[in-house]
């Protein structure tokens, strides 16, 4: 008995580290957002045990007052954790390349009466923003799947007040997960050096301050 739900489970692991594989080696080739109708799978319990909403705002350095810009909010629970830390003084802007995305946090945002958030159809290589006007901008799982990446921290950066930072978590499960190493030599060639590193090899977040002009 007990040996048969050790195959059981190893059968289950060895599945989906094939799987894991496959995808990863699809997607390093092939970047493109996520569908819309997975991003409900990526939002479960697990993963909300390992990356708490309201924790993972925290972590972020998200406070009261801020202005803060989310991109690519997938199902919208950690933009509206992130909302709770801003109070009605500061301000979050989620965009996402997807309208049904956008569309979907939209009706959450009505439903539950959140004031302080915003949802907008927009893709990380043209922010239709002003320069300068965020004090941090978040993501959590996204940047791998941006093609150009250097492109889109460009916009990052104009967007970005003097001194804001930038933030990203990102997790082993995901199929897009970048080594943190490798994305803080990105990060760091746009303009932006490493404030700090929390977490470990399955799950981190990285917080970039913008330097110069
Ligand atoms: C893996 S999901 C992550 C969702 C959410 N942040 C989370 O962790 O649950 C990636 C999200 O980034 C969005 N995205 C991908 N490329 C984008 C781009 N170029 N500009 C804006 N959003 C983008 C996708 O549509 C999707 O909502």
């Amino acid at each position: 008995m007990f040996l048969n739900i050790l195959y059981i489970l190893l059968g289950i692991f060895v599945t989906f580290l094939i799987l894991h594989t496959i995808i990863r080696v699809v997607r390093y080739f092939y970047k493109f957002p996520i569908p819309q109708s997975l991003v409900k799978f990526i939002d479960n319990p697990l993963r909300r045990r390992i990356q708490p909403p309201y924790e993972t705002a925290i972590r972020h350095g998200i406070e009261s007052g801020m202005r803060v810009l989310d991109v690519g909010p997938g199902n919208g629970t950690y933009t509206l954790g992130a909302a709770e830390h801003l109070g009605s003084e500061g301000q979050l802007i989620a965009i996402d390349i997807e309208p049904k995305i956008i569309e979907r946090l939209q009706e959450k945002i009505e439903t539950e009466g959140i004031m302080n958030v915003e949802a907008r159809v927009a893709d990380a290589y043209e922010l239709p923003f002003d320069d300068s006007g965020f004090d941090l901008i978040y993501m959590i799982t996204v940047i791998n799947e941006i093609p150009d990446i250097p492109r889109a921290l460009k916009e990052f950066h104009r967007v970005l007040k003097p001194s804001g930072k930038l933030v990203f978590s990102e997790l082993l499960l995901d199929p897009d997960y970048p080594l943190a190493g490798k994305l803080t030599q990105k990060v760091q060639s746009a303009n932006f050096h490493l404030l700090e590193k929390i977490g470990n090899f399955f799950y981190y977040t990285l917080i970039f301050e913008k330097s110069g002009e």
